[in-house]
């Protein structure tokens, strides 16, 4: 089920670097090793290593040989292995710039082809269905949280049904959407978050949010991403002025980790007053390679204006993904009983507090691999029945008005943008936290009288969850991977 009209808008579709599978010279180990010592210390080593032993597995067996994902070839006709920040070796595949599209189309073709998948587009969740608050047994308070699916808003009819399901998997993906700036689709606004929250489960490690280092700088364009990839290609970080900057901030230089990259360019933007900072990829790879190398990419940036093949890139860093979410052991549960979560929304620990690259669209496949097979292992066990929740009651009197909507998405972006963005203290996150709270009301209060729509709920969630990140910026003052405490550094 998805909010979108078409099932492969997701942050999946857009990402562009590649899926990790397995490099020369590479091991388990080595992969686990990079994970950890990306996620600054606060990686879980459990989900490392099972990311790292059955990732490479997974890959060949259900991308390459069953779904049959066009990945790139080299002459020889081996999957053409590419680098990003921080790994040790070239472990990466890639469909030219487009991996997440690739792999999505295959796999979306697969499933419609299953006689018991059922998609529904322009569906969008509202909330759980949570055992204890939707049943109309007051002694059901007494029993542990159970999950019997959500209330579903139908965008196009207006109306919310209720959707009944033994086992439901929060696949919603991330959050960019409630930052200024952001690599992610438009869709990306916490919903799966926010509903988990408000269904009383456990969310951890959400002051990590990750921006990516290298984004499209162009008034017009929506901070496009410019692929990790194009560093692991060679691409060099430099100031405005032409000189190369990294080295003076970690050994790995513009190979360094996300967190460390974003921060230099940051430093060097408030530090120098610059707009931007340049990737170079010109004066390091020859015009006919960029265009085949990085379609997309290069195609992308002459819309604006910008020919990588002639000239560096202006880049800045934008938001890109939520490192933490919701709690689940290693088989996608979460703390209430039949409800699994996956990918983004979830949090096995594994991107501690920074994410490596290349790890999400793997970590989606390894532990949506993990979520499904559990749940066919308790399928006995879940098919009883479960008891039915109270049906909706439509309490909307008039539409919300648009004007009040986008200024309200305004403030929330420039909040999160402002004050709990790349670099934090406690006075901006303070003053963050008293702001969301006085806008967290007031939209709680409009959604309770205002018709439902898709732009609405995304600002409840957005809001709630922007809240969440703030507070747990606010609580946790030891600066570690891209939680950065400029006030309480140590
Ligand atoms: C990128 O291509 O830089 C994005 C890949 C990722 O976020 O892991």
């Amino acid at each position: 089920m998805t909010k979108a009209s078409k099932p492969e808008e997701s942050n999946t579709y857009y990402a562009q670097g590649g899926i990790i599978y397995k490099g020369e010279n590479d091991s388990p180990d080595l992969l686990v090793k990079d994970i950890l010592e990306a996620g600054a210390g606060a990686s879980n080593p459990i989900a490392a290593r099972i990311l790292a032993e059955l990732g490479p597995y997974l890959v060949e067996e259900l991308l390459v040989k069953k779904l049959s994902v066009p990945f790139s070839r080299d002459e020889s006709g081996k999957l053409d292995l590419t680098e990003e920040g921080a790994h040790s070796v070239r472990r990466i595949i890639h469909s030219d710039d487009l991996t997440g599209r690739a792999i999505e189309i295959s796999l979306l073709n697969y499933v419609s082809k299953l006689e018991n998948v059922k998609i529904w587009t322009e569906h969008m969740a509202i909330d759980l269905l949570n055992k204890q608050y939707h049943c109309k047994n007051p002694l059901y308070v007494y029993d542990e949280p159970e999950c019997l699916g959500a209330y579903v808003l139908s965008i196009k009819e207006g109306v919310v049904k209720r959707f009944l399901a033994k086992a439901t998997i929060l696949a919603t993906g991330g959050l960019g959407q409630i930052y200024l700036h952001t690599s992610n689709p438009k869709g990306a606004t916490g919903d799966g978050f926010a509903m988990a929250y408000r269904a009383g489960v456990q969310l951890i490690n959400m002051e990590y949010i990750q921006f990516h280092p290298t984004t499209l700088y162009h008034k017009e364009s929506e901070r496009f991403l410019i692929s990790e990839s194009v560093r692991g290609e060679g691409g060099v970080l430099k100031t405005p002025l032409g000189e190369p900057f990294m080295e003076k901030y970690h050994p790995l230089g513009s190979l360094a980790p996300r967190d460390v990259v974003a921060r230099a360019i940051h430093e060097e933007m408030t530090e120098n007053g610059y707009e931007y900072v340049l990737l170079d990829l010109v004066s390091y790879m020859d015009a006919e390679k960029i265009k085949k190398r990085f379609p997309n990419i290069y195609e992308t940036c002459l819309k604006y204006g910008v020919d990588i093949t002639k000239e560096p890139i202006p880049v800045v860093p934008a938001v890109h993904f939520a490192c933490g979410g919701i709690r689940t052991n290693m088989w996608g549960e979460t703390s209430m009983k039949r409800l699994f979560a996956v990918g983004e929304v979830a949090c096995t620990g594994l991107h501690g507090a920074n994410r490596l690259a290349s790890t999400s669209l793997l970590e989606g496949l390894v532990f949506g691999y993990r979520a499904a097979n559990r749940i066919a292992d308790k399928w006995s066990e879940l098919k009883k029945d479960i008891p039915l929740p109270v049906s909706w009651v439509d309490t909307g009197e008039f539409y919300p008005d648009p004007a009040l909507i986008n200024q309200d998405w305004n403030t929330l972006k420039h909040i999160m943008w402002n004050y709990v963005g790349l670099v934090r203290t406690e006075k901006r996150l303070k003053r963050a936290l008293f702001d969301l709270r006085h806008l967290y009301w007031e939209i709680e209060e409009f959604y309770r009288k205002a018709k439902l729509t898709r732009s609405l709920l995304e600002l409840r969630n957005g809001i709630l969850i922007g809240y969440i990140i703030a507070t747990a910026a606010y609580k946790n003052r030891e600066s570690r991977g891209c939680h950065y405490r400029k006030d309480t550094e140590i």
